[in-house]
Parts: C-alpha cells; sequence; structure tokens
C-alpha cells in the first residue's frame, strides 16, 4: 500500500507530539454506529467534528482489534485487523480521512507483551508439542513437584491467582494478566519481526503514533531454573528493584526491543512516534521516553498524589526532570480506562488514598460518602492546572464532560476479568468504561439505539455533551475554552514557579510559563487574591479580585 500522507496542518512537523492534547478514546464505550450495543469505528468517525471542536491534537485509540474481550479488547486476537463487531478495515481508513480532514491525528494502542488465547499462534502453540518452534513464541516450562502438578514459579498474575495455567499436555504458559492473555517470548526473533510488520502496517494506514501497553514487561529473565519472587511479590513500581534486576518487570534488555522499533519509526516521514505504558520507578522512566526509543512514556503520578500544593509541585517537579533527561515531554495523566474517574476520587475524603478508593468501589460508592460537588469544582481545577504544564495532556474520553464513575454497577453486570479473578475481592475498571452520553434525550443517550453493552446509570442524561454544548459553566465548555487558550498559550517548554515555600503550605501553586502567561491553582479552602494580569479562564466563578477555594485561574500579564 502506498504510504498515505499525514496530511495535518503541520504535516511535517516530528514534533507534533511534545505539547500535544492526547484524547483517549475506548472505542467500545464511545459512539455506536450500527446500534449492536457496542461502540465502533464508525461511530467514532461520526464524532470526530466533536473532538476537533473540542480543540485536542490526536487521538488514541483503545485496542479495535479481533478479540474474545477476555480483557476488554487488550487480548488481541489478530493484530492487523478490526473487529468485525467493531467494523472493517475501510472504515478504519476511512477514519484517518476524516482525521485527516479535520487535522486531527490517530493513534493506536499497541499490546505487545501478550496476544489472546485465540490468535492464532496460540492455537498452533496448543496443539504442537512440548519444545516445538510454535510453543517457543509463548513462555512454556514443565511444573514443579513429583508430577509437574505445581506452577513452575510462584509468580502471580496481575489479575490475581497465579501467572501460570496448565494445558493438557501438561506443560503450563506463562500470563502476567488473566489466562486468556498468553505472554509472548521476545527473546524470540519471530516475535520481533511480526510486531515490525505491525508496526509498519499501521503507520503505512496513516497512524501518527502508537500507545505502547505494558512496555516494560516484555522482557524477562527466562533463564533456566526460573527465578522465584519469594516475599517480593508486588508489582508496584515502588516495589521494583531500581537496578533492573526484577525477572519480570522493567528489564534492560527491554529497551534493545524498542531501538528496534524506533528504527521502524523512522521510516516515516514524519517519524511515527510512541508513548509507553510503563509502571517502573519514575527514576527509570526516561530510557523509554529517549529519541532512541519510543519518544515518550507515561507518567501517572497523578493517579495517587492527593490534590494538596506540595505533593502537586513535587510530582511536577520530578516528572518534568525525568523527561528533560530523556530529552523528551512529560504526560499528564488525571484519569484513563484502568482508574476511577477524577471527577469521583477527588469526591472522596482528603487521605483515603489508593486502597480507600478501591475500598469505596466495593460498597458501590456508598462508604465514604462522596461529595460529588466538591468533586467536580476540584476537578475543573485539577484540568486547568495539568492543561498549563509544559508537555503533553492526556484527556480520557468523558472526563470532558464531568463525568463520575459508576461506582454502583451491578455485579452480575461487571466484564473486567479483575473481579473473577480475585474472587469478588476487587470491583475493577468497568465504572469508568459505561458508554458516553451524547444527548440528554433518546436510545441510550444518544450512544447508539441498541443497548449498551454497560448499563448506563439514572442521571447519565444529565451530563451529555449536547446539554452542555454552549453553557459557559459547564464542564464540556470550559474543556474547550481552555483547548482554544493552550493552543495560543503554549510557547516554549519551561515552566517557572511564582510563589513562595510559604504559599505553597498554604495550598497554592502559582507559576509562568513563556509569554506572560500565568496559572495560579488554589488548592484550599480559603479565598485568596488573583495574580496580575488580565483573567483570560477560570475552573470556576471568581468573586470580584478574589480567586476562591479549589479554582485555578489562568491569567495573562
Ligand atoms: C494495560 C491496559 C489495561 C490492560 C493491561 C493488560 O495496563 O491499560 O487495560 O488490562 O494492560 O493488557
Amino acid at each position: 500500500m502506498p504510504q498515505r500522507p499525514l496530511s495535518v496542518g503541520t504535516n511535517a512537523d516530528a514534533d507534533w507530539w511534545r505539547q500535544a492534547v492526547v484524547y483517549q478514546i475506548y472505542p467500545r464505550s464511545f459512539a455506536d454506529a450500527d446500534g449492536d450495543g457496542i461502540g465502533d469505528i464508525r461511530g467514532v468517525t461520526s464524532r470526530l467534528p466533536y473532538l476537533a471542536d473540542l480543540g485536542v491534537d490526536a487521538v488514541w485509540l483503545s485496542p479495535f482489534y479481533p478479540s474474545e474481550l477476555a480483557d476488554g479488547g487488550y487480548d488481541v486476537a489478530d493484530y492487523r485487523d478490526v473487529d468485525p463487531r467493531l467494523g472493517t478495515l475501510d472504515d478504519f481508513d476511512e477514519m484517518v480521512t476524516e482525521a485527516d480532514r479535520l487535522g486531527l491525528r490517530i493513534m493506536v494502542d499497541i499490546v505487545p507483551n501478550h496476544s489472546s488465547d485465540q490468535h492464532v499462534w496460540f492455537q498452533e502453540a496448543l496443539s504442537a508439542a512440548p519444545g516445538s518452534s510454535a510453543r517457543a513464541r509463548y513462555v512454556f516450562r514443565d511444573g514443579r513437584g513429583r508430577h509437574g502438578e505445581l506452577p513452575p514459579t510462584d509468580w502471580p498474575s496481575s489479575f490475581g491467582g497465579p501467572a501460570w495455567t496448565r494445558v493438557p499436555d501438561g506443560q503450563w504458559y506463562l500470563h502476567l494478566y488473566a489466562p486468556e492473555q498468553p505472554d509472548f517470548n521476545w527473546d524470540n526473533p519471530e516475535v520481533r519481526e511480526d510486531f515490525h510488520t505491525t508496526l509498519r502496517f499501521w503507520s503505512d494506514r496513516g497512524v501518527a503514533g502508537f500507545r505502547v501497553d505494558v512496555a516494560h514487561g516484555l522482557s524477562k529473565d527466562l533463564a533456566e531454573p526460573l527465578r522465584d519472587l519469594g516475599h517480593a511479590l508486588s508489582y508496584q513500581p515502588d516495589a521494583l528493584p531500581d537496578d533492573g534486576s526484577h525477572p519480570l518487570w522493567d528489564r534492560d534488555a527491554v529497551h534493545d526491543i524498542y531501538r528496534g522499533w524506533r528504527r521502524v519509526f523512522d521510516e516515516y516521514q514524519p517519524p511515527r512516534f510512541a508513548v509507553a505504558e510503563a509502571w517502573v520507578r519514575s527514576s527509570r522512566r526516561a530510557p523509554y521516553a529517549s529519541a532512541d526509543e519510543l519518544g515518550q512514556a507515561f507518567n501517572f503520578d497523578f493517579l495517587n498524589t492527593p490534590l494538596c500544593a506540595g505533593a502537586m509541585r513535587d510530582t511536577i517537579d520530578t516528572a518534568l526532570a525525568h523527561a528533560r533527561e530523556a530529552g523528551a515531554t512529560s504526560t499528564w495523566v488525571l484519569s484513563n480506562h484502568d482508574v476511577v474517574r477524577h471527577a469521583s476520587r477527588y469526591a472522596l475524603p482528603a487521605g483515603v488514598g489508593k486502597s480507600g478508593v478501591e475500598a469505596w468501589l466495593m460498597t458501590g460508592g456508598r462508604e465514604p460518602a462522596a461529595d460529588l460537588n466538591l468533586g467536580l469544582r476540584k476537578a475543573r481545577a485539577a484540568t486547568l492546572l495539568m492543561l498549563a504544564l509544559p508537555g503533553s495532556a492526556y484527556v480520557y474520553q468523558g472526563e470532558e464532560l464531568g463525568l463520575p464513575e459508576v461506582a454502583d454497577l451491578r455485579t452480575e453486570d461487571l466484564q473486567d476479568p479483575i473481579w473473577v479473578r480475585s474472587g469478588g475481592r476487587v470491583k475493577g475498571r468497568d465504572g469508568c468504561r459505561v458508554p458516553l452520553p451524547w444527548t440528554r434525550e433518546g436510545a441510550n443517550h444518544g450512544f447508539g439505539s441498541g443497548g449498551s453493552w454497560l448499563p448506563q446509570p439514572a442521571g447519565w442524561g444529565s451530563y451529555a455533551a449536547d446539554v452542555q454544548a454552549g453553557d459557559k459553566e459547564s464542564v464540556l465548555e470550559l474543556y474547550r475554552a481552555a483547548l482554544r487558550l493552550r493552543r495560543d498559550l503554549v510557547t516554549d517548554e519551561a515552566l517557572e514557579w511564582a510563589g513562595t515555600d510559604a504559599d505553597t503550605e498554604r495550598g497554592l501553586l502559582h507559576f509562568t510559563r513563556g509569554g506572560g502567561w500565568h496559572v495560579l491553582a488554589n488548592l484550599s479552602d480559603a479565598p485568596v487574591a488573583l495574580p496580575e494580569g488580565t483573567v483570560l479562564l477560570s475552573s470556576g466563578a471568581l468573586s470580584q479580585d478574589r480567586l476562591p477555594a479549589w479554582t485555578t485561574v489562568w491569567t495573562h500579564a
């Protein structure tokens, strides 16, 4: 296929991603054009004008590939096709053409750590003999115990339970996630070559970049004997060693894989770009993001940082320093398809922490009581803060509508494998994946005519895009105004802190960007004086010359 031009405005701009706003679409929950209750590619195409109007630069699509949906599409059966329930490759091409016309770039999700168990290679591996080349594309081993009845190691799956499943001939295969997601063996050149083919396949179709799933997991220490983890069973970034010595995660050898990917990206003009989903210590993020590897690495620190000035300032400084070290820019993320939506996180009493948020979900959102008004106020303040930072902001579908988490989904409706694998102890991620409300009225609030694969809750219509459009006070109009202004305001990648330590202690974050752009976030319970200059935008109503509690303002000196 001839290479399609990326005809987006600044076509030749290889650095478009450095300060871009990228909108994440979870395709099954975005818009359903064919009315089967599942969002699809034509649904995405139909809503691209909305995204252009919102003012984002690029759209990242979570997986839309053929999948048995054991993990919402992150179990890929064919990396170079579209799931028939979501459309066809022609639909995909039409989407890219429409995106080009609107000046939007398309990014796709690549899931290289594991395939689906329905992938033709895994099916071949199952019917092949132990020791065969078909099995060598995955990680098969004999078990321990007299009859091999015990898993080869103590490695846990990230979704709960052991990371090994036994096949009828007695061998075990590795899956760091669900059993339906067997891990590839990246020591195998055939696996490496096949992913290069996949990267070229989508690049040839006009895709501008890739989000790389579980980027820190591909390289494993598979030398015999495999090493048990003993007590160090946690996969949390801070529990990982800082020298790359973990047998499974963030090993130095993984970087060789991405240097190979960079050579593929650089075959294109402009070169393709990628962002790593790497749950590693922040001090080990830089190599993933370097110019000879993927280009950028997700910084998820806002997901776990309380909305308090000191902690936010430290997080921002650390992220900027690590991005600089890599020659990259930082990313900023308040929500995505794996976490409780931030309008709800901020609605919970300060200090509940990550486990408190999980516990809240388990009570169906009843305990502790959430203050949704305050949560939304804080979410708006956090958004204006995030959108003013140097680097790229990743916006998750529906956050521009101020959607809360749907915490009270009935357990029989849950689809996330975490729910079953944890034996009903962890509710999982479905509450942030409920199909979007586009219209107050109409079937499924405009999502599609044929139902909704996760039920939309009562009151969902009050968040609909058509209710908010044109209402100056709405979250949607706040995002639109901020993104419009940001286009003009963003200059270089520098940030200067303006406040004193005492200001930070009072809950204030004050910084300036090039060209006289001032940003003041009041993360405290009391009003404060406005910064100098003309007010451009604020996350909540101002009272004369005061900046109210939990409000961020942009001014121009
Ligand atoms: C990533 C995805 C998540 C998925 C997991 C396994 O963390 O964001 O949704 O479950 O990888 O592919």
